[in-house]
């Protein structure tokens, strides 16, 4: 698609992001931008890249880009929200029951040669059908989470600054302030944006409001959880488990201490990784690009005021 209306020079190694000043001089040349979330995109590289019109994100965060400074500078910045929802709430729920059952625990375990006769008390885990899930963020991955948590007959509560009424109704969700949410879960579910204002949602102060017998899940942006605490509050067994695809530095360090507890599941980003939602991410993205590069407004602009007059 983008060949078709532009010169288009692609990054080789799909595996290595691009160095920051590889990013900047190509920013430099070049009337737009497909980027992904490991690309940074700030004020700098933008103040220099003078024929920049559109940086098009392949993801729905897009923290990754100083927006403040790009409509500043009237540069359009583009994401690929929606067909993604269904596909990170397959993986926040398959990492509820992962961490709740203790199967990637239970598979290391058995690959050990450790397995020597079932016993009561093996592998004993917590139970998901009719527990209570919190939601904190009830935006559509949220929402979509909690309509999996229908289907196991677990009562719903969330934390939203902005009551979502149809999820009231329709999963008979309850809106409650976040300290009533992490004393009352017995599954917490983060699915935030990461600002200024949730990085470190989640600290020491709230996980020791959570039960010792909840869990923690973290599929939106890592920073949101401060994993210092995290892993101590692990280490000390004063929550059950967590299922993290979402780290404060990633990819994570081989130092990190939550590497050498048995109690989380720990995944490399991956939660709209299927074939079929990364192709659809792929497709809007690139739909945005050549939307803004042709005149047009993208279908998915994340700052309008770029086109105010
Ligand atoms: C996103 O889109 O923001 C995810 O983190 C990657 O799919």
């Amino acid at each position: 698609m983008l060949r078709e209306m532009a010169e288009v020079t692609v990054w080789p190694e799909p595996e290595t992001p691009p160095p920051y000043q590889v990013v900047a001089r190509a920013a430099r040349e070049s009337d737009g931008l497909l980027c992904l979330l490991t690309d940074r995109i700030d004020a700098d590289l933008m103040n220099a890249a003078t024929r920049l019109r559109v940086v098009s994100n392949c993801a729905v965060g897009y923290d990754n880009i100083d927006v403040a400074a790009a409509t500043a500078r009237r540069i359009m910045v583009c994401n690929t929200p929606g067909v993604l929802t269904e596909t990170t709430a397959d993986l926040a729920w398959a990492l509820i029951m992962s961490v709740a059952r203790r199967i990637v625990e239970s598979d290391r375990y058995l690959r050990a040669g450790r397995w020597k006769s079932w016993s009561p008390q093996l592998m004993l885990g917590q139970d998901i059908h009719g527990a209570t899930l919190g939601i904190i963020g009830m935006g559509r991955i949220g929402q979509a989470l909690a309509r999996r948590a229908k289907g196991f007959g677990m009562q719903v509560v969330y934390a939203d600054p902005t009551r979502k009424p149809e999820a009231e109704q329709s999963v008979g969700a309850q809106h409650v302030g976040l300290h009533d949410l992490l004393r009352r879960a017995d599954f917490v579910s983060v699915h935030i944006p990461l600002t200024q204002e949730t990085r470190h949602l989640i600290g020491a102060a709230e996980l020791a409001l959570m039960k010792p017998t909840a869990v923690l899940v973290n599929t939106a942006r890592g920073p949101a959880v401060d994993e210092a605490a995290l892993a101590e509050a692990l280490r000390e067994k004063r929550i059950f488990a967590a299922g993290l695809d979402v780290f404060e530095t990633e990819p994570l360090t081989r130092e990190s201490p939550l590497l050498g507890l048995e109690n989380v599941v720990l995944l490399p980003h991956i939660g709209s990784a299927s074939v079929a939602t990364r192709t659809l991410m792929a497709r809007m993205a690139a739909e945005n690009l050549v939307a803004g590069l042709s005149g047009r407004r993208p279908p998915y602009l994340v700052n309008e005021e770029v086109l105010a007059s």
